[in-house]
């Protein structure tokens, strides 16, 4: 089984969601709880408990709240790389979930922004192994060194190399262009219908698709209650799985890291495309059934 080395955030979710309309400038009555989260942490998290030998790099803060977070990666079976940031907190995304069930995120990735080039363990940069690199690192401008150097010691040690596209609205700001272009030499990209959108300015998923094959030589767009797509540079045909029949439980967030985490063991492993977007909806249906982005212990 490949071992996968993931690059990426650890932050905490304080998931909001409120009971009625939100009164601004008032009080609206809501659940708050908070969960390990961070996109990268997710993914590793998930891949971990799953069962694949699996290290996550990243920056934390030498807070309390950061030994936790760490300390819950290590019950997942997460080889944890975490370095402490001396000044930065550990990131925190506040995720307002309306009463209809719209989610908003708001983003402090504190420590997960600082992340150096000299945090990244040569050592796990070996032939044979995987990488995948979230896509807020690259979208950060603090990691981003980091992110490509990484990308790049993939390359030399001959990895394969997998990127997200990691939300729509900072891929928007960091510029659809300079993200094809620092994420060049990936093998994979996996996207939602909203990145793939930016990336491609294509409305249509099977039209963006395509055009991301010129980039990258296979794409996975996740497409929501619709499922998911792959597509590869190879081939002119596209593979569409449906998604499993899930009703999200309310507070359920990440089932985009769940999805990644899901597929990548079986296409390592040189199973179908199919099977690998079937593995994938598996895990992301399992996140969508409880609260919080990580799996339940
Ligand atoms: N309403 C749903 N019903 C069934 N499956 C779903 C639903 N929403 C998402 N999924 C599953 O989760 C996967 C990822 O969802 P989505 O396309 O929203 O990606 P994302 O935007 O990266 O994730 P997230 O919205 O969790 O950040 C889908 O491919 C599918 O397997
Ligand atoms: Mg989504």
């Amino acid at each position: 089984m490949t071992r996968v080395v993931v690059i990426g955030d650890l932050m905490t979710d304080a998931v909001a969601r409120a009971f009625y309309a939100l009164a601004r400038g008032s009080d609206t009555p809501a659940s708050v709880t908070t969960y390990g989260g961070g996109s990268g942490a997710n993914v590793a998290s998930w891949l971990a408990l799953e069962g694949t030998d699996t290290t996550l790099v990243g920056r934390r803060g030498s807070d309390i709240t950061g030994r936790t977070r760490e300390m819950e990666l290590m019950g997942y079976g997460v080889d944890a790389r975490m370095v402490m940031d001396p000044e930065r907190p550990t990131g925190t995304c506040v995720v307002m979930i309306t009463h209809r069930g719209d989610r908003t995120m708001l983003s402090d990735p504190g420590a997960n922004a600082a992340l150096q080039p000299e945090d990244l363990p040569r050592e796990a940069f070996t032939p044979g192994a995987h990488l995948h690199v979230s896509g807020f690192t690259l979208i950060n401008e603090g990691s981003r060194r980091a992110g490509r150097v990484a990308l790049r010691m993939a390359r030399e040690a001959r990895m394969s190399i997998s990127v997200d596209g990691g939300s729509h609205a900072p891929l928007e700001r960091a510029g659809a262009e300079n993200f094809l272009e620092w994420t060049n030499g990936a093998s994979l990209l996996f996207a939602n219908k909203e990145q793939a959108k930016v990336l491609t300015g294509r409305e249509e998923a099977e039209a963006a698709a395509k055009v991301l094959c010129a980039w990258y030589p296979n794409v996975v767009l996740k497409l929501g209650d619709e499922g998911a797509m792959w597509a590869a540079k190879s081939r002119d045909d596209t593979v569409t799985l449906p998604a499993e029949p899930v009703e999200p439980s309310p507070g359920s967030i990440g089932a985009g890291d769940a999805f990644i985490a899901g597929f990548l063991p079986p296409w390592l492993d040189g199973k179908t495309p199919k099977d690998a977007l079937a593995a994938g909806h598996q895990l992301a249906a399992r996140a969508l059934h409880q609260p919080g982005a990580r799996p339940d212990l």
